[in-house]
């Protein structure tokens, strides 16, 4: 391979710190050998909570005359993994309490191999059993976790059963009320996950967050590989790179390429990046690119960018159910690029790897959170903990992705030295691990000062975020005070600002008084969206915009029985994927842009 016109400086930089590692954590699970374990699970509807007491994870069969157990895994209910609960049996739509999901596996590679059981994501909190034993515990519904299981296994016949629980609480995140479905269940991916003995456990690689030639990359190896060798390469930019792990199991290095092709929205292009040591070598699809914050623009590849976004809940309407494979990622991303979208927010909490992957290969930039939404118990210490280890555990697993734009820290929180001291802590739990994104957090405190005749917000909480993104309802929540055209914004005036949430609500095929909100008629909502767009033009730091919502979606307390029926109907396309008028209007106001 020729290396002469690489000018490799080799900088042996032990990017120490920057990069530090939250936890066991594997990156890229689906570069790993996997064996899966989705299919039908047996379960068990636990309402009182009584399983773990009569410790049914040991699955006991009576012996004897006299022993019976009053409860059986085998020929009971029967549940999908990866899904949701409440949308496979009636009976379990509003369910809210413990399920113990249960499946026997034999294990295809044991030989001098290490194990891993992954979960993609169990909603909300669970405890794992094997083989009688318990090994492991969660709580966060949206990000995924992995226990080592080396030492118990058996080559057949293992018993593994999952205490499932999304009971609401006040100190869980979200907490006791929010806009979506409390979906159960085991809702992700579960994997038997392979390794060689001493493994590749982590990497980072990506672009400088300035330079458009110098890429830097980390690698952390398991335990056990000091000075082991270690081998990064994108065979594409000819490029290849041999390091030494130090003591920690630590490699780093930041070199120079020539005639990259930065990722961007009109040209995602990736890299196959391969990093080899000893035994173990992983591939992934990597894609390069600058992004900054220069004044009041947001720059990507050195251009100031727009963003034409939209969001979504992790839901199929048409299913009533989360979304959780590669199809429903394309169903959700389709639309969302026939909308003329370059970018999502993945509202409100992280979703699935097939969506976050399948954007970054459509171009979408993206936008993450984790759901501190609204009514948060920001004084107490474990739920600031607890998201501390969400946000930790959603970079780690996305890191890598460069259409990953912004760290979403929270969403309409109020005002409050606790509030504060929270979300200062979640900002730098993401540093520690990745300084090269945007950070944000949605507000919805700007309010119309008439004296000034103009919207104002006062939250000294944005100096600490790169980008300032607004939820504001007007013609929903909040009535016009001037028309739209006339509405003047002097919000965050030297910080780039996003609409991060605008719309109202209507049934698809209802018409109605284009001036009237309780026709809930896609009249009125076209209307209020060609009036928010009217308002758009009189915000000067305006540099992107987020309509709620995609689709209409599943919420609790939505209860207008004909109008809404469970459904906050604020989508530009209704349940069953009609497109309201209010859509078309979008789509021309996005090819404005
Ligand atoms: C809020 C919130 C959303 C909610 C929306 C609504 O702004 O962030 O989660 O669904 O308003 O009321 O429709």
């Amino acid at each position: 391979m020729k290396h002469t016109k690489i000018h490799c400086f080799l900088l042996l930089v032990i990017i120490s710190l920057q990069t530090a590692l939250a936890g066991e954590f594997m990156t890229n699970i689906y570069g790993r050998n996997l064996q899966s374990l989705n299919g039908k699970w047996n379960a068990i509807i636990d309402l009182y909570d009584q399983g773990r007491k009569n410790k049914i994870y040991l699955n006991k069969k009576p012996q004897g005359k006299t022993d019976f157990y009053e409860y059986s895994f085998e020929n009971g209910l029967r549940l999908n993994v990866p899904s949701d609960w409440n949308s496979q049996n009636p009976e379990l739509k509003y369910y809210e309490g413990t399920v113990w999901y249960a499946r026997r596996f034999d294990v295809q590679q044991v030989e001098n191999k290490r194990l891993f059981l992954y979960f993609g994501a169990v909603s909300y909190r669970c405890k794992v059993y094997l083989n009688g034993i318990e090994i492991g515990s969660h709580e966060g519904g949206f990000t995924p976790f992995q226990i080592e299981v080396t030492n118990q296994l058996n080559a057949t016949d293992n018993f593994l059963a999952v205490e499932v629980n999304n009971t609401r609480t006040a100190d869980a995140m979200p907490a006791m009320a929010f806009d979506w479905w409390n979906y159960g269940g085991i809702t992700r991916d579960v994997f038997l996950v392979s390794t060689p003995q001493t493994f590749i456990e982590d990497y980072t690689v990506h672009l400088d967050k300035y330079k458009a030639d110098r890429i830097n990359a980390t690698v952390k190896l398991s335990a056990g590989s000091v000075n082991s060798p270690v081998v990064i390469e994108i065979p594409e930019l000819n490029v290849k790179h041999k390091l030494t792990a130090n003591e920690k199991g630590m490699a780093a290095i930041s070199f120079n390429v020539k005639k990259i092709e930065r990722w961007s929205p009109q040209s995602p292009k990736l890299y196959k990046v391969i990093i080899t040591s000893g035994n173990d070598k992983v591939e992934e699809l990597i894609g390069f690119r600058n992004l900054y914050v220069k004044g009041i623009d947001i720059y990507l590849n050195d251009k100031p960018i727009f963003l034409k976004s939209v969001s979504f809940h992790e839901e199929i309407p048409q299913r009533k159910g989360r979304a959780f494979s590669e199809a429903d990622a394309a169903m959700l991303l389709t639309e969302a690029k026939a909308l003329g979208c370059n970018m999502i927010r993945l509202a409100h909490y992280p979703q699935n790897e097939y969506t976050v992957r399948m954007a970054e290969k459509m171009g979408f930039l993206l936008w993450e959170e984790i759901p501190v939404w609204q009514g948060i118990n920001f004084e107490n210490k474990d739920t600031k903990a607890k998201a501390g280890n969400m946000i930790q555990e959603m970079i780690m697993r996305d890191k890598n992705r460069c259409a990953l734009t912004f760290w979403g820290v929270a969403n309409e929180t109020q005002p409050s030295a606790a509030r504060n001291e929270f979300l200062k802590y979640l900002i730098n739990c993401c540093h520690e691990i990745d300084t090269t994104r945007l950070l944000t957090s949605a507000f919805d405190l700007v309010r119309f000062n008439k004296e000034k005749t103009m919207f104002e917000m006062n939250d000294p909480f944005i100096k600490e975020l790169d980008v300032v993104a607004i939820n504001k309802y007007m013609g929903w929540y909040h009535s016009w005070p001037v028309s739209p055209d006339k509405a003047v914004w002097n919000v965050a005036p030297d910080q780039p600002l996003i609409i991060s949430e605008f719309g109202g609500e209507a049934l698809y095929g209802q018409s109605g008084d284009e001036n009237v909100a309780s026709s809930w008629s896609e009249d009125y909502q076209a209307k209020l969206y060609r009036d928010n767009i009217a308002m758009f033009s009189n915000i000067p730091n305006l540099r992107g915009v987020s309509p709620w919502v995609l689709f209409d979606f599943r919420s609790p307390f939505r209860f207008h029985p004909t109008n809404q029926d469970g459904w906050n109907r604020k989508g530009l396309v209704s349940d069953q994927g009609f497109r309201k008028k209010a859509w078309y209007i979008m789509r021309d106001y996005y090819k404005t842009k």
